[in-house]
């Protein structure tokens, strides 16, 4: 049998028809994919029904378990004729008698069921936010206004235009946070919009105690942060290189602290720790910077230039410490100039050192002894280390009679006075010492003025011996560099002692 079906769809408000001719045996209407006609209705089973010649007639007969509805009558199988009207689901199937070969043609048209019409009208008739109030449009910006008066306007205002401000900040010496504008309620102050509200994340630690005083870093509003805010602060930061042919370029007069430390980041960025920032420049230094003498160093533990160790020396002319650097040219021993002349072989004898005590092996703990951090020693201390041998007495006759120690000064003064008090004292028994100084006093017995100033006089020849002798080679020369010196008041200077 040949079929024309003809379906009909709605497009913008039009009915489209959509012919198809078929030429078989058995025409299959239902839900499924495989329907010679297919219905997309659940109300229709996957395969529903049949249409099948029947003498010269068709005939329309519904699968088992399915019914079908043919001019408003229920029925199971009906012979066809023109104008006979089937309705399945919300299709609806018109029988019309063939034409141009065809032996029948079959309408198809989705019928809206009433229900369906109804939800239509509904939702035609539901009305937009802009039909009750207003669009959207609008309704944002009324929301963003006070955002921007609350959150901007309002903040700016306080921290930019409160006339009395920075006066007020100045004269009191506040901080821009600590500051409150006079017309606000002072208890609110928590609620108050001011510019801290702005902050893009957590402070670092460091700087916690000053974070909601923006202007600390941010000089200029709407501006990067200069290096002059932080150097402020960090007063001592140093620049990357010495030579300042290099620092003339970009990379360096352009450079920012904020390139590499990052704030509002809490503590993950203030402090560097990717090697790429340093990389950049030092895995092939000489790409970047022609000609510079600079090792490459692409990673720390693989391709890291050997270091280079910079010690402390104390130079004598200029009385100040320099640092030295080794390299090829220059190697430097690792014993550091401590100006003490100290030998360890003669004090680690194994047969022992004469001491007040007897004999004694001194063992390297003796004098270092390791610090609280058992990473480095306490320094030496002449005191604790090596004054139970080496007595700090300067006169054979009165072996108690001891300078103080790392004073100088006061040796020269102990010294005067001591020489001064035995001669006015009287019965000094020193060779060569005039008669008035060596003879006894009597009790009461009092000096003419010429006796004491002879008497003086000798003592003041003693004393610039023994101090010469004391500084020289007995005492402080025995374990120091001395020089003599043209102040009278302090005739030798003691090298300073860097342990
Ligand atoms: C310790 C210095 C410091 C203080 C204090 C500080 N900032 Fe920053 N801030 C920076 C640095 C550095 C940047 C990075 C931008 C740059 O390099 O200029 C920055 C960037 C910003 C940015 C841009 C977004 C970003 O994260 O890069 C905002 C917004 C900001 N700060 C707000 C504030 C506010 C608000 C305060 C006060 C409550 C404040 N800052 C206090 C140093 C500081
Ligand atoms: C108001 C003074 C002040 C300003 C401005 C300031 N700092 Fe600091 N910064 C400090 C203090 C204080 C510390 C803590 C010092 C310490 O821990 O020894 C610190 C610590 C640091 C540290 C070391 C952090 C650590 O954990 O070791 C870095 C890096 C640093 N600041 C960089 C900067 C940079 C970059 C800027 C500019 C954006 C800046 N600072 C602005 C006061 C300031
Ligand atoms: C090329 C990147 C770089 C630049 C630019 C830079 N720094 Fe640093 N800075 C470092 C590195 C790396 C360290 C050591 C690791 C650390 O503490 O972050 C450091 C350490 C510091 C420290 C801590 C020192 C300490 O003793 O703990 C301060 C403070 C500091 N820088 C301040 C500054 C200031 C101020 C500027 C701008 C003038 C600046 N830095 C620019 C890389 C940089
Ligand atoms: C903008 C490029 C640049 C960046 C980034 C840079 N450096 Fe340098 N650095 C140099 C230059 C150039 C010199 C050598 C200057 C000279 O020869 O006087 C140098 C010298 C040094 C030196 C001394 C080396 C020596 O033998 O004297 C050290 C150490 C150093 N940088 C470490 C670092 C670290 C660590 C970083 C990462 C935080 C870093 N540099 C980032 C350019 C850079
Ligand atoms: C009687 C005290 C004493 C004893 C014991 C002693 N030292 Fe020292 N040591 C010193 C003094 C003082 C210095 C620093 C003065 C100097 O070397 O010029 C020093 C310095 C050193 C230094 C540093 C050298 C330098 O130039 O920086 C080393 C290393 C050292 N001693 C190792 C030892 C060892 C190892 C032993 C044991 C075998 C030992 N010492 C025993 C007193 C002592
Ligand atoms: C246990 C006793 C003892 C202690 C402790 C001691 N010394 Fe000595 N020291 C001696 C003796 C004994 C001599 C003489 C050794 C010799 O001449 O053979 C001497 C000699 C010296 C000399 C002269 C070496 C020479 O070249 O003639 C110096 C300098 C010296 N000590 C410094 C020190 C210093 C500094 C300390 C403390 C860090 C110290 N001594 C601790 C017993 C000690
Ligand atoms: C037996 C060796 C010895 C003799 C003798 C000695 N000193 Fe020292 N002196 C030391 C040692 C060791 C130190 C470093 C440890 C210390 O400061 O206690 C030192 C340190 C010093 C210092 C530096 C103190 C400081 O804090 O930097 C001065 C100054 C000094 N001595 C002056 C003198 C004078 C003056 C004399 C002579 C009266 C003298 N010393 C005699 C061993 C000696």
């Amino acid at each position: 049998m040949r079929f024309l079906i003809r379906t009909w769809t709605r497009q913008g408000g039009e009915n489209v028809s959509h012919d198809r001719e078929l030429d078989i045996e058995r025409l299959r209407i239902g839900r499924g994919t495989d329907q010679d006609i297919e219905l997309p209705d659940l109300r229709i089973a996957i395969a529903h029904a049949e249409l099948v010649r029947s003498g010269k007639n068709a005939m329309l007969i519904a699968r088992p378990g399915a019914n079908l509805l043919i001019n408003g009558a229920p029925s199971k199988e009906h012979r066809l004729h023109g104008g006979d009207v089937v309705m399945l689901g919300r299709y609806q199937l018109t029988i019309l008698p063939g034409s141009a070969g065809c032996d029948l043609q079959i309408d198809v048209e989705e019928k809206i069921s009433a229900r369906d019409e109804k939800s239509r009208r509904q939702t035609r008739l539901s009305m937009t936010l802009g039909e009750v109030l207003w669009t959207r449009r609008r309704l944002a910006w009324l929301l963003f206004l006070p955002v921007l008066l609350i959150a901007l306007a309002v903040p700016a205002w306080l921290r930019f235009h409160t006339a009395a401000a920075p006066q007020q900040i100045q004269s009191q010496n506040l901080d821009q946070a600590e500051y409150q504008p006079p017309l606000l309620p002072t208890g609110a102050a928590k609620l108050i919009p001011t510019d801290r509200w702005w902050v893009s994340g957590q402070s670092s630690s460091a700087h916690a105690y000053f974070q909601n005083d923006c202007a600390k870093c941010h000089r200029t509003a709407f501006d990067k942060v200069p290096n002059q805010a932080c150097l402020s602060c960090h007063k001592g930061t140093a620049e990357h290189v010495n030579d300042v042919h290099w620092l003339k370029l970009d990379d360096f007069a352009k450079a920012r602290c904020g390139g590499c430390h990052q704030e509002h980041k809490g503590d993950t960025a203030l402090v560097i720790r990717s090697s790429a920032e340093c990389t950049a420049c030092h895995a092939q230094p000489q790409l970047r910077f022609p000609g510079i003498k600079l090792q490459p160093a692409a990673d720390f533990s693989q391709h890291h230039p050997l270091f280079t160790p910079r010690v402390a020396r104390y130079d004598s002319v200029t009385r100040s410490f320099r640092w030295i650097e080794a390299n090829q040219e220059q190697p430097i021993t690792l014993h550091s100039d401590t100006n003490l002349k100290y030998p360890h072989d003669k004090h680690l004898d194994p047969k022992g050192l004469k001491s007040p005590d007897g004999r004694k092996v001194l063992a390297c703990a003796a004098c270092h002894e390791p610090d609280a951090s058992g990473v480095s020693f306490k320094p030496i201390d002449m005191q604790k280390h090596c004054a139970a041998c080496h007595r700090l007495d300067f006169d054979p006759d009165d072996p108690d009679r001891t300078v103080p120690h790392a004073q100088p000064a006061q040796v020269v003064g102990v010294i005067r006075d001591y020489y001064a008090r035995a001669a006015l004292a009287g019965g000094v028994t020193k060779p060569g010492a005039p008669e008035i100084v060596q003879l006894r006093r009597r009790p009461g017995e009092e000096l003419t003025p010429p006796q004491a100033r002879a008497a003086l006089e000798w003592a003041d020849q003693q004393s610039a011996v023994v101090i010469d002798e004391v500084f020289d080679k007995r005492l402080c020369g025995y374990c120091h560099i001395v020089k003599r010196s043209d102040d009278p008041a302090l005739p030798w200077d003691v090298a300073p002692v860097t342990l």
